[in-house]
């Protein structure tokens, strides 16, 4: 394995993050040759795949390109992964976990390429070192991901192994919690910086207000995180990787930023996000405190408040949240002029009933449900009003 050898890297991501990933690859000065729905490519080597791995915060996986070919069988695929050098790249006595994503009429059932890749690779390790490598579903180690799409399939090396998007500081999620690299596109997408107050009603786990304070920072998330996939591939430098975490811990910021504020009502929520905070070290920068969002302290304007109320799955949930959404359009019209206004949400229903127009709506993917971001300018007596004395929402 050759750590200085450029290849495609492919990077992948929820929907609806691609945009906001782009920006994050550029900044670190990486091209960009291809952007889709769920990622991108750039190019690069794999020093250059484990600094990405440090510093993105809307990824899910960087992934090193090893081989792509023509494959049109199951036993095409079988040939030629095991032409593949795995003796290079994975230790005999290590662990190899399979993902695959097949969308091709030659098999319709994935299990069955991930068996036919594992195979060819255990069966050429046992031909060149002795030995087979365990295998299993568990992504913690040596982790290869198999794109097969119509006659062509793409192996790669997931140098990431568990999703970069589990940052390792939630070990309490408590109830709804928005993934950490959701919670970052969600704010990167806002333009936040750290140079205004933050404030984050309705915290739950303390996700977004976590993920602002880690940006407002600029501590790279990677550096949170103890392991990748790379760590455990033939050839892994460490005095490398140490370097790399040194430069990233280097640009860490050391004024503090302007204040962070998170408040729940429920307590249980409020123990959960301080212990986050604290796993993720900004406990200091953020002011936690429990009551209801319409009481949540706000330091003079201008500034950004943030809200992910639950958006219920069931009808009386619903209902019951029709009020809530309601006063959260009073919230922002008595307590937050001179603010700019953000509510994350899945469902559009109720967000009507805030009462206020939205200037920008900005779709998001939070697992399988199309959420929106909605941003409200919230100036004194420059909207038309209803009858009701309520802004319109057209
Ligand atoms: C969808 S969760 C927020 C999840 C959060 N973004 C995270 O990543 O963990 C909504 C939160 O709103 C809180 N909540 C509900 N009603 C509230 C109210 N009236 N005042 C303050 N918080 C409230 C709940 O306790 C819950 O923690």
């Amino acid at each position: 394995m050759d750590l200085h050898s450029s290849t495609t890297i492919r990077i992948a991501c929820a929907p609806g993050l691609a945009p906001l990933l782009e920006a994050e690859v550029r900044l670190l000065g990486c091209p960009v040759t291809a952007v889709d729905d769920t990622g991108l490519n750039t190019n690069g080597t794999l020093i250059d795949a484990m600094r990405l791995n440090l510093h993105l915060r809307t990824a899910f996986y960087v992934l090193y390109l090893i081989d792509e070919f023509p494959c049109e069988t199951p036993e095409d695929l079988y040939r030629h992964v095991s032409f593949i050098e795995w003796e290079n790249w994975l230790p005999a006595d290590g662990y190899l976990s399979i993902i695959s994503r097949t969308d091709t009429p030659a098999i319709n059932n994935w299990t069955y390429a991930t068996m036919k890749a594992k195979d060819a690779i255990v069966d050429r390790m046992a031909e060149k070192s002795g030995r087979r490598p365990d295998s299993g579903p568990e992504r913690d180690r040596f982790v290869i991901n198999l794109y097969w799409r119509k006659d062509r399939c793409w192996v790669y090396l997931n140098t990431s192994g568990q999703k970069l998007s589990d940052r390792s500081y939630r070990r309490i999620p408590h109830k709804a919690p928005m993934q950490e690299a959701l919670a970052a596109g969600v704010i990167l997408s806002t333009g936040y910086d750290g140079s205004m107050p933050l404030v984050n009603p309705m915290c739950g786990s303390g996700t977004l207000a976590i993920e602002a304070a880690l940006i407002a920072t600029n501590r790279a998330p990677g550096l949170l995180r103890g392991n990748f996939g790379f760590m455990h591939t033939l050839g892994f430098d460490a005095g490398i990787w140490e370097q790399l975490r040194a430069e990233a811990r280097k640009q860490r910021s050391k004024s503090p930023p302007a204040p962070i504020i998170a408040t729940d009502i429920d307590e249980a929520a409020l123990q959960a996000a301080r212990k986050n905070a604290m796993t993720a070290g900004v406990e200091h920068l953020i002011q936690f405190e429990r009551c209801d969002f319409a009481d949540t302290p706000l330091p003079p304007s201008p500034g950004m408040v943030i809200l992910n109320p639950e958006y219920g799955e069931r009808m009386g949930q619903v209902d019951e949240l029709q009020g809530t959404y309601r006063r959260i359009g009073d919230f922002f019209k008595q307590r937050c002029p001179g603010w700019t206004g953000y509510v994350f949400t899945g469902n559009m229903d109720l967000a009507k009933k805030i009462g206020l127009k939205a200037s920008r709506r900005t779709p998001f993917f939070n697992a399988k449900i199309e959420c929106r971001l909605l941003k409200y300018e919230l100036y004194e007596g420059s909207r038309r009003k209803d009858e009701g004395g309520r802004m319109k929402d057209e």
